[in-house]
């Protein structure tokens, strides 16, 4: 089935019963970073990121039937209260969705939808969120045309990415690849897919350090829009490319030095890829390259198999493995944290979405 033209089951009768349906899932880091895009939201090179465990958005969509002849109504409840911001985002990407789902044509939507995660940590939650939502509309559409979808995830992946390019990797555990790549069979611009990794690395954890929590200066789809004007941007890809094929070498064999080098280039050429935008910006603080030095400094002196990365913002990302788990913990509380020593959130490799079980049906 071509993802591209799928189109979901017109209904034959009104829609007569609300229903409800509700997902977890989890934020993603990127290791190789997605940083530019192209027509409608596809990547200008591949990227690949690993699945958290800890960070999850749980979304409750109950779709009701219309009795206006308005447009889709929106009630968007984010933890508890309504957040008309986020809704109208949300309201905007369901219209885009009618093209997809047909159903959306005959309802209003109520969506509740929380995250796992502190609120205003400055973790990004787009990925978790547009996934989560993502999941629960494939859901909806098996409800309402009574028929399996066939190629679940990949439809959700496409329509996550319609969202937020990074939610379409969220919706596999473990390691997933979002863009063509030539060293990768069945990769695709469309959707991510997930990837089967040396056992090592599901042993891999997360502490993100949680530098600043504001908001960020530059929104992500700020920066993308930078990259179409970049002047390095032709190296860039070709870089992308090439950190692409030795990673996925480098996670097949087990090979974690090569692990770390890429992960660390990546986050670093992020970073140096705002300042050298046009115009330029920062968004680390001091305090974020206080701690990754400090980082290669205690993986040096410990000799501990462990890097940082960064996303979109100045929080960062520490990878390591459950082996060392005790004295990584130790060193981020004792040596890394130096004011509020509560500062960083214990995350580790995902097993991915769920469907969250629950009884309410009007
Ligand atoms: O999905 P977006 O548009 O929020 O972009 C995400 C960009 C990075 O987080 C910086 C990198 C990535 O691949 O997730």
């Amino acid at each position: 089935m071509s993802i591209e033209g799928f189109r979901g089951t017109e209904l034959k009768a009104p829609i007569t019963q609300a229903i409800s349906v509700a997902w977890k899932s989890p934020s993603n880091i990127a290791l190789v970073k997605y940083w530019g895009k192209k027509g409608r939201q596809l990547p200008v090179n591949p990227s690949l990121s690993m699945s958290l465990g800890v960070a999850f958005t749980e979304t409750r969509v109950t779709a009701k039937p219309r009795l206006h002849s308005g447009p889709l109504a929106l009630e968007f409840i984010f933890e508890g209260l309504p957040n008309p911001a986020f809704g109208e985002r949300i309201s905007g990407f369901l219209l885009e969705m009618e093209q997809i789902f047909p159903f959306l044509k005959e309802v209003d939507l109520l969506i509740e939808t929380s995250n796992t995660f502190p609120h205003s940590s400055g973790i990004a939650s787009s990925a978790s969120a547009f996934s989560a939502l993502a999941l629960c509309l494939c859901e909806l559409e098996e409800e309402f045309s009574g028929t399996p979808v066939p190629d679940f995830y990949k439809l959700a992946s496409y329509v996550a990415r319609l969202g937020s390019g990074s939610a379409g990797r969220s919706v596999y555990g473990g390691f997933t690849l979002w863009g063509k790549t030539d060293a990768l069979q069945g990769s695709d611009d469309e959707y991510a897919v997930p990837l089967n990794v040396h056992p090592k690395f599901q042993e891999l954890r997360d502490a993100i350090i949680l530098v600043n929590k504001g908001k960020k200066k530059v929104s992500s789809s700020g920066g993308h829009k930078r990259m179409e004007s970049h002047p390095f941007a032709a190296a860039r890809i070709q870089q992308a490319v090439q950190n692409i094929q030795n990673l996925l070498n480098a996670l097949s064999s087990g090979d974690i030095d090569t692990f770390i080098k890429i992960t660390e280039n990546e986050a670093l050429t992020l970073h140096a890829l705002m300042m050298t935008s046009d115009p330029g910006f920062i968004l680390m603080d001091p305090e974020t390259v206080r701690i990754i030095n400090r980082i290669v400094e205690l993986r040096d002196e410990y000799a501990i198999p462990m890097c940082f990365t960064l996303d979109a913002g100045p929080n960062i990302h520490l990878l390591y493995f459950e082996k060392d788990r005790e004295q990584v913990q130790q060193l981020i509380v004792e040596d890394l944290l130096k004011k509020d020593k509560q500062n960083w959130i214990d995350d580790a490799f995902g097993t991915g979405p769920e469907r969250i079980l629950f009884t309410h049906q009007d």
